[in-house]
């Protein structure tokens, strides 16, 4: 046996530990040695995400990261559920150790792409989706009171009355599509938020903004969040809100642990941050596969950081922090 699978092993052997309270008003989401693999019509299949394990803790931002096409929104599409029918996933996705569905509004997923109706106002779209989303419990002026806190909440009063727009009607700026995106998805509460780029088409400083927001989210309402998302170039103010990083390259996880160890970790095996340059760039560029040049060197510090990354969970969950079976 290798020591890598020795690593493993030991993680199957620690016990669960969860604290009841915890367990009642939060989703500890945790999986390992998840696989997704998709039918490649006559070319047989293709592995998009290789054994990756991995946790996300309540309270806590999980941020992914890695180049173009490395899977990030393919993981999160297998955290939520949501895997296209033409991928096979092996391995569970536990939710507070457990197999488990989530009640409905628990869970909430901003997708890459904005899906809105064109011709309704930001007012209109938040609000409508208020009165369909939220329980029949909440009278209309509190939905309607939530819609709009929510819609000031992400910065966007201005353009309250202003049209989404669409292909052939200009509308709303392409940022100012996410942030309406993020606000109907947010407006539920929900205890787990998926985010697939939520900065995407926005500049540094109303990403700051966006991202410092969605940080914020679980002290304006007391809940304690689970959010992960995937992000492209954070700026080092915006990294500097992540808690936790997963990095993939290729589908397979070369880091995971806390968003502030990455630099060492990756000082450690021989590739410092240059000065004055920004760390997540430098991960990227060190990871980044799709350009030959660098390919060599990447091969083998992918096995360095997993290896390293398997002892540090496994190091994790013998304290008995984390839910995992
Ligand atoms: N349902 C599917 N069928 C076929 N191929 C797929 C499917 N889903 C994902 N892929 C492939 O898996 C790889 C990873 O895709 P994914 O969308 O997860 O990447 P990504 O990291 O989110 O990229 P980006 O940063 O550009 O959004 C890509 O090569 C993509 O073509
Ligand atoms: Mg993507």
């Amino acid at each position: 046996m290798t020591s890598l699978e020795m690593e493993t092993t030991d993680i199957n052997l620690v016990q669960t530990h969860i604290p009841k309270e915890d367990v009642d008003d939060a989703v500890f989401l945790s999986w390992k040695d998840l696989w997704v693999t998709v039918r490649d019509g006559r070319h047989g299949s293709r592995s998009i995400l290789q054994g990756l394990t991995a946790y996300a803790q309540p309270g806590e931002l999980l941020a992914i990261m890695g180049p173009s096409g490395c899977g990030k929104s393919t993981l999160l599409d297998a955290l939520a559920g949501r895997l296209n029918s033409n991928t096979i996933q092996v391995r569970e996705v536990l939710i507070n150790g457990h197999k488990q569905a989530l009640a409905y509004g628990t869970t909430a997923y901003v997708t890459q792409d904005d899906n809105l109706v064109a011709t309704l106002t930001v007012r209109e779209a938040v609000y409508y989706s208020a009165q369909l989303q939220l329980p029949d419990s909440m009278s209309n002026s509190e939905k309607k009171e939530r819609a709009e806190r929510t819609i000031r909440e992400m910065g966007l009063q201005d353009a309250m009355n202003t049209r989404i727009g669409g292909w052939g009607a200009k509308g709303l700026s392409g940022g100012q599509k996410r942030r309406v995106s993020i606000c109907i998805e947010i407006l539920t509460h929900p205890k787990l938020l998926f985010l697939d780029e939520p900065t995407s088409g926005l500049d540094s400083a109303a990403s700051y903004y966006i991202m410092s927001r969605i940080a914020s989210l679980g002290r304006n309402d007391g809940i304690r969040r689970t959010i992960i998302f995937s992000i492209h170039q954070p700026s080092s103010e915006v990294f500097q809100l992540f808690n936790n990083l997963c990095l993939l390259s290729s589908g397979k996880m070369v880091y995971f642990g806390p968003a502030s160890a990455a630099n060492e970790f990756f000082t450690l095996n021989g590739f410092p941050c240059p000065t004055y340059q920004n760390h997540s760039d430098h991960f990227l560029k060190t990871i980044n596969k799709d350009f030959g040049r660098v390919s060599y060197v990447n091969q083998s510090i992918i096995y360095i950081f997993f290896f390293k990354t398997i002892m540090k969970i496994a190091a994790k969950l013998g304290e008995g922090e984390v839910p995992y079976i």
